[in-house]
């Protein structure tokens, strides 16, 4: 079975064509970092606007590089959502007019499950169930019983920032260029750990909630003084990758301290990760030298950032187990609930 996948929920437009759920053939991502650089971060006007130029070329290179026809493709899959409103109208509108014009089914994906589901193909063998889902991206952050692919169970998510967003924001108050969390990485690799020590937020009652919202709020108190006194002029590149290094320290630890938690709570032995922000090899390294008998499984590189053969490959799973499409009306969902 050959499936189209299609993805426009944030800044990046997507196509790919991938059969029997995990062999992929084409998997074409048009990134729009060059647009939002200048703002710092994505402005959705801005992204739909491009998904709008970008998705035919887009489709039309996925399907050249697969070399195959719209006439072969069994089934189109779009990421419906969650994501900004406009760009996933692009997606959603184009997949519909394709299954309609050509007379093909097609079946709404959920963006984030589809983040986990690349690294079960990233993985490429069968694993057992059940599994923990980490899902760290620019978005969201969550951490997902799976039962099996389709039955899932949420176990904690952020209250407030996703973590791939906390680390765009502190690289923005260091200078640094969107997207950050690469950047702060890439910093502090070089920063002295221990000169300065943040905390990522608790939630009371809901040990495996994340709150990283007053932990980008430390860094900018740091950096600025309280109430924007005693600023650490003229920061130095030294001490820019020190505050990178304690911020990147203190949000990964606690990511890897509420994953282990949970996972032996709910007597998992494999976690699954998802979001550009498992592309941070700190946060491999942490997770090796906690528990090194966990089994970890990450998504390559090319399935971690935003990408349409990862909605490809559920997609066709979502179908064997629904039996059939979704009606043309299907709506973009801004959230979707994860169960
Ligand atoms: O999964 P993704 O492409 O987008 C969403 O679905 O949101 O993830 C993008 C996010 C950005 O916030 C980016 O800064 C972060 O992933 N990211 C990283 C790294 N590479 C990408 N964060 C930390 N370390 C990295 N190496
Ligand atoms: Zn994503």
């Amino acid at each position: 079975m050959l499936v189209l996948g299609i993805e426009s929920t944030c800044d990046e437009t997507a196509c790919a064509v991938v059969r029997e759920g995990t062999h992929i053939l084409s998997n074409i991502v048009a990134s729009q970092i060059d647009l939002h650089k200048e703002y710092g971060g994505v402005v959705p006007e801005l992204a739909c606007r491009r998904h709008i130029d970008l998705i035919m070329p887009v489709l039309q290179q996925a399907l050249q590089q697969a070399q195959v026809s719209m006439a072969e493709i069994d089934l189109i899959a779009v990421a419906h959502g969650p994501g900004l409103i406009g760009a996933l109208l692009i997606g959603l509108n184009t997949a519909k007019a394709l299954a309609f014009a050509h007379q093909k089914p097609f079946i709404g994906i959920n963006h984030i499950e589809a983040h986990l589901y690349a690294a079960l193909m990233s993985h490429g063998e069968p694993v057992s169930f059940p599994c923990l889902g980490v899902v760290l991206s620019g978005g969201h952050t969550a951490l997902v019983l799976m039962k099996e692919i389709g039955v899932y169970q949420l176990i904690g998510q952020t209250v407030d920032d996703a973590i791939g967003e906390a680390f765009d924001k502190v690289a923005k108050m260091l200078g640094l260029p969107y997207p950050g969390g690469p950047q702060i990485e890439r910093l502090a690799r070089a920063g002295k750990t221990g000169v300065y020590t943040f905390k990522a937020g608790q939630v009371k009652g809901r040990p495996f909630d994340f709150s990283f919202s007053g932990l980008k709020t430390a860094v900018l108190y740091t950096l600025k003084g309280p109430k924007g006194q005693q600023p650490l002029e003229n920061l130095s590149m030294q001490e820019a990758c020190n505050l990178a290094a304690a911020f990147q320290q203190a949000a990964l630890e606690d990511v890897v301290k509420k994953t282990l938690a949970a996972a032996d709570r709910h007597q998992v032995r494999t976690i699954l990760f998802g979001g550009g922000v498992t592309n941070n090899q700190r946060l491999r390294e942490l997770f090796n030298q906690a528990n090194p008998h966990q089994t970890y499984i990450w998504p390559s590189v090319g399935l971690s950032l935003d990408n349409a053969a990862m909605i490809a490959g559920l997609g066709y799973h979502r179908y064997a187990k629904q039996g059939a499409g979704d009606p043309l009306s299907l709506e973009p969902l801004v959230r979707i609930p994860f169960v």
